[in-house]
C-alpha cells in the first residue's frame, strides 16, 4: 500500500492527498470553521489534506490528534460541500488509518454524529458505550463543541457518538 500521506494523485478524480504545511493553516480552520464542527486543536502538522490536483484548491481535512491521556482520535474529517459525494472523505480516511496502522499499536476513536456512523462502520470503527472510552472523552463537557448530548446513548440521529477502531482491526484494514 502507498504511503498514505505522500502526494499521490488520485487521476480519475483528480485530488492531490498530501501533508498539511504551516501554510495551511489559515485554510484549515476556515473550513473547519465553515462546516460547524468541532473547532478545538487544529495544529496543521497532524493534518492530511484533499486538493485539486490543478487549481491546488483545499478541498477536504482530516487529522489524528493526540490528547493529554494518550488516546488518539480521528478527527476534522471535512469535504467542502461543492466536493462531497466523490468519495474524497473516505479515500482520506483509508489513508488515515493505514498510517496510525504503521505509527502506532493504540486504538483509534473518532466522535461523530450518530448519523454518520455507517460511514465510519465501512473502515471498521464501532460504536462503544461510554464506560468504554478513555478519559478524554468519558469526561467530555455534554455541552462542549462535539460534546455527548448529555451521555450515552445518543438521544437523537445527530448526537455525537463514540467509535474504535482497534490496534488489529487497524492493521487488518490497512493491509
Ligand atoms: C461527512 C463528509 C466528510 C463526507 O465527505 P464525502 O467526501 O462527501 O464522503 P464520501 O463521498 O467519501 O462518502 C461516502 C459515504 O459516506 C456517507 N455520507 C457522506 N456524507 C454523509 C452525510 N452528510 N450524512 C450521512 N452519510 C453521509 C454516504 O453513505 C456515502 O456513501 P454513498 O456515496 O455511497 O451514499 C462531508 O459530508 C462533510 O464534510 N460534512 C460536514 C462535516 C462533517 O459532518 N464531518 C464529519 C465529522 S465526523
Amino acid at each position: 500500500m502507498s504511503n498514505p500521506q505522500s502526494a499521490i494523485c488520485n487521476r480519475e478524480s483528480q485530488i492531490l492527498y498530501r501533508p498539511a504545511t504551516a501554510s495551511d493553516q489559515k485554510t484549515i480552520r476556515a473550513i473547519i470553521r465553515e462546516a460547524g464542527i468541532n473547532p478545538l486543536r487544529w495544529q496543521w502538522s497532524n493534518f492530511l489534506l484533499a486538493a485539486n490536483a490543478i487549481t491546488s484548491e483545499v478541498v477536504g481535512t482530516g487529522q489524528i490528534k493526540t490528547h493529554g491521556d494518550s488516546s488518539r482520535e480521528l478527527a476534522s474529517i471535512v469535504v467542502r460541500p461543492a466536493h462531497q459525494r466523490r468519495r474524497i472523505a473516505s479515500e482520506m480516511v483509508r489513508r488515515m488509518i493505514a498510517q496510525d496502522a504503521r505509527e502506532s499499536n493504540a486504538p483509534l476513536y473518532l466522535l461523530c454524529a450518530g448519523n454518520m456512523l455507517a460511514f465510519y462502520e465501512r473502515f471498521g470503527s464501532r460504536r462503544v458505550e461510554r464506560s468504554e472510552t478513555p478519559p478524554y472523552f468519558y469526561f467530555r463537557p455534554p455541552d462542549a463543541p462535539g460534546g455527548l448530548c448529555g451521555g450515552f446513548p445518543a438521544r437523537r440521529p445527530d448526537c455525537p457518538v463514540v467509535t474504535v477502531l482497534s490496534a488489529e482491526d487497524k492493521r487488518a484494514y490497512a493491509g
